[in-house]
């Protein structure tokens, strides 16, 4: 059975589920945060000491202002409803991505990540504004400035994840296969699952049904 350290999840398909259900896309994030709620939930029972949820990219922004504008007032009043609940189960809060929002939020972010920084059962790495080829590239940058030399470790003590290790199983809903520049260093030997059901349907079943399925894989890492 493969231990199972790190989870990381694209989160695809609130936008349709949105417009299926309730003619509106905003209406699918919404559903789409109890996804979230129930995939901490898992992670925590099953032990899972590393979730990387990716919930805004760099590319993300091409989206209507509207839709953009409602994503982060979810996000804020997620984090100042959840914040006390993820101390008490242990859990720390760490932003993956350049923190370039507005003031308000940006304070937040902050204020959250320091209350739980000494937290140690789960560590949420909340994907925003993240771009997998940006991180790869600020990375190297933080090695030239320093004259560090450029290899496999430093590279990797250079990115935003660098104090997680790499994803055992990445989870993608949506009935899309692309990896959308999410974790593309990260990924390289990382199993990959495509559910086609759209993230608010992806219910705590879905997730232990993958789990169950990783745990039986044979992982060579490229030996045999
Ligand atoms: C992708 O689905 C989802 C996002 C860009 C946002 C993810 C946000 C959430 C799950 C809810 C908020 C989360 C937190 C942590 C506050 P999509 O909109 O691209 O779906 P589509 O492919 O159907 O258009």
């Amino acid at each position: 059975m493969n231990p199972l350290k790190h989870v990381a999840i694209i989160m695809d398909g609130n936008g349709r589920w949105g417009i299926k259900h309730h003619n509106s896309r905003n209406k699918g994030h919404e559903a789409g945060l109890a996804t979230v709620e129930a995939a901490i939930k898992v992670a925590l029972e099953k032990n899972i000491r590393y979730l990387t949820l990716f919930a805004f990219s760099t590319e993300n922004w091409k989206r209507p202002k509207t839709e953009v504008n409602f994503l982060f007032k979810l996000l804020e009043s997620f984090l100042k409803k959840k914040i006390e609940e993820f101390n008490k189960n242990q859990i720390k809060l760490k932003i993956i991505g350049e923190k370039k929002f507005d003031k308000k939020l940006n304070k937040l972010l902050n204020v959250c990540e320091k209350k739980t920084k000494n937290n140690l059962k789960l560590q949420i790495n909340l994907a925003l504004n993240y771009g997998s080829k940006k991180e790869i590239i600020n990375a190297i940058k933080i090695l030239n400035k320093k004259g560090t030399k450029i290899n496999k470790k430093n590279l990797s003590n250079a990115l935003y994840t660098s104090d997680s290790p790499d994803p055992d199983l990445l989870i993608r809903t949506g009935n899309t296969k692309r990896l959308s520049n999410f974790l593309l260093w990260q990924l390289s030997y990382s199993e990959i699952f495509f559910s086609k059901k759209l993230w608010p349907e992806f219910k705590t079943k879905d997730f232990l049904n993958v789990i169950s399925q990783y745990k039986r894989i044979k992982r060579n890492f490229g030996k045999i």
